[in-house]
C-alpha cells in the first residue's frame, strides 16, 4: 500500500506541475498564430485543473497526506522546469513530451492500483490517460506543417 500511495502522490504532483506549465505557456505564447495556441493550452490546462483536486482525495482515501504542495511539488514531479519562454513549437514539442511522459507515470500508478484490488482509483487512472492522450493528439497534429 505504502508504494501505492507514493506511486499516487507522484502521479498527482506529476499531473499539478503538468498543469503549472501549460498555464505558464497559455500566458506566454507568442507569434502568428498566437490566440490558436493561446487557446489550444487554456483547453488543456482547465481540464489538468479538473483533475488535481480528485487525484489529492485519491491520495487521501489511501490514507496518505499531500504536504504543502509547493515545497513537494518539484519532489514529486516527473515533469521538468523551464528557466526561460520557450518558443511556440518548443511549447508545443515539450508538451507533448510530457504528455507522453505522465502517461508512464499514470500507468504505473494504474497497474499498482489494479494489483491492489483499488478500483475506483485505477478507473480514474484510465480516464486520465485517456484525456491525456487526446493532448498528445491535440499536440502532435498542431506541430504538423508549422515545423
Ligand atoms: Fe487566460
Amino acid at each position: 500500500m505504502d508504494k501505492l500511495i507514493q506511486l499516487t502522490r507522484i502521479g498527482f504532483g506529476t499531473t499539478f506541475s503538468f498543469y503549472v506549465k501549460v498555464h505558464s505557456f497559455h500566458w506566454n505564447v507568442e507569434g502568428s498564430d498566437f490566440y490558436e495556441y493561446h487557446k489550444l493550452f487554456e483547453e488543456i490546462y482547465n481540464e489538468v485543473y479538473g483533475a488535481i483536486d480528485p487525484y489529492a482525495e485519491n491520495v487521501r482515501k489511501l490514507g496518505g497526506y499531500i504536504l504543502p504542495v509547493i515545497n513537494n511539488l518539484s519532489m514529486l514531479t516527473k515533469i521538468e522546469d523551464e528557466d526561460h519562454v520557450p518558443t511556440k513549437e518548443e511549447m508545443v514539442q515539450e508538451l507533448l513530451q510530457d504528455s507522453e511522459r505522465i502517461q508512464i507515470v499514470l500507468k504505473k500508478n494504474y497497474d499498482a492500483a489494479e494489483a491492489a484490488g483499488e478500483h475506483g482509483l485505477s478507473n480514474f487512472l484510465a480516464e486520465r490517460m485517456d484525456n491525456h492522450r487526446k493532448h498528445a493528439w491535440f499536440l502532435r497534429a498542431s506541430l504538423k506543417g508549422s515545423m
